[in-house]
């Protein structure tokens, strides 16, 4: 498709040449008595139509190259969704969550990589629970929910739903069950209400705004929880948010260093309390 985009264009761009080469050709016998000047005004119209036209079928080329590009790319990414699904996933994913998702000993390495940017971290995410991940660059906050959304396999350790191991669900059926909100902004070619659905929800707000926001998204998320046991994770830089969550998890070089709620970890002083004042004094 690529290719046959580039030849049409060159076919076209050649064209317009012999365009030019006949409006000048038309000159020339003017110029020399042999034709009349009505001649050299209608070829020179046509030739404007004519540019203009291979102006617009080069803008249609260069869309539908663009368009190619981008399915040559939904296709790898079908492909390797496709390669993705694993064996023996005999189970369909239930409706409602009762007990919550359990992580035991979990551990990762990116493919390619030798270095764990995950170990042993076990933490139990209750049904209906709202859970903020917190930590510094690098923490491993993203490398969690990538684990859990099942973008990758843990290299060791597991992750059980209601005490039934992950694998077992098939993979689309998981990710059906899954909505999440990223913070790259990034502009999509869609319609502006899709945009709002899969864009970064909150990172053009100012802070009070972004606190009213999630506030309300929090509520929400606690009434659907309750019915469906759906446990929503925050990865949060603002610890206004990060406050109201039922459960905070403090990561710290690929390591779970703190669990608990607001109180329970303002008051030992540690990686929490630490990032907590640095945040307010600022
Ligand atoms: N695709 C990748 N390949 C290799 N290493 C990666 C990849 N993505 C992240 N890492 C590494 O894994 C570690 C954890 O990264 P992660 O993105 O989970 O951190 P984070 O807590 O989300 O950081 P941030 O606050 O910057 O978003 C880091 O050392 C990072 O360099
Ligand atoms: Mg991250």
């Amino acid at each position: 498709m690529l290719w046959s985009g580039d030849r049409r264009a060159a076919v076209l761009v050649a064209s317009g040449q012999l365009v030019v080469v006949a409006v000048l050709l038309v000159l020339r016998q003017a110029v020399s008595g042999a034709g009349r000047v009505g001649d050299v005004v209608l070829v020179m119209t046509r030739a404007i139509q004519v540019n203009q036209q291979i102006g617009a079928a080069l803008q249609l080329l260069q869309q539908l190259q663009r368009m190619a590009r981008s399915l040559t790319r939904l296709r790898w990414m079908r492909a390797l969704i496709r390669s993705q699904q694993p064996t023996g996933a005999d189970l369909t994913v239930p409706d409602l969550l009762r007990h919550g998702i359990e992580l035991r000993g979990l551990e990762f390495t990116y493919p390619g990589t030798e270095k764990p940017v995950m170990t042993d971290v076990g933490l139990l995410l209750l049904a209906g629970a709202t859970v903020a991940v917190v930590g510094e660059n690098g923490a491993g906050k993203t490398t969690l929910v990538k684990l859990l959304c099942r973008f990758y396999e843990a290299t060791a350790g597991e992750i059980m739903v209601d005490s039934i191991d992950i694998r077992r669900f098939p993979l689309d059926g998981w990710r059906r069950r899954i909505a999440a909100g990223f913070q790259d902004v990034v502009r999509f070619e869609l319609r502006a209400r899709e945009t709002v659905g899969i864009d970064e929800l909150t990172s053009e707000l100012d802070a009070e705004a972004d606190h009213a926001l999630f506030e309300r998204y929090a509520a929400n998320a606690r009434r659907v929880g309750r019915r469906t046991g759906a446990i929503i994770i925050l990865v949060l830089r603002r610890f206004s948010t990060v406050r109201m969550a039922d459960l905070i998890v403090v990561m710290d070089g690929g390591r779970l260093v703190e669990a608990g709620n607001h109180a329970q970890l303002i008051a030992p002083n540690g990686v929490y309390a630490e990032l907590y004042s640095l945040q307010a004094a600022a």
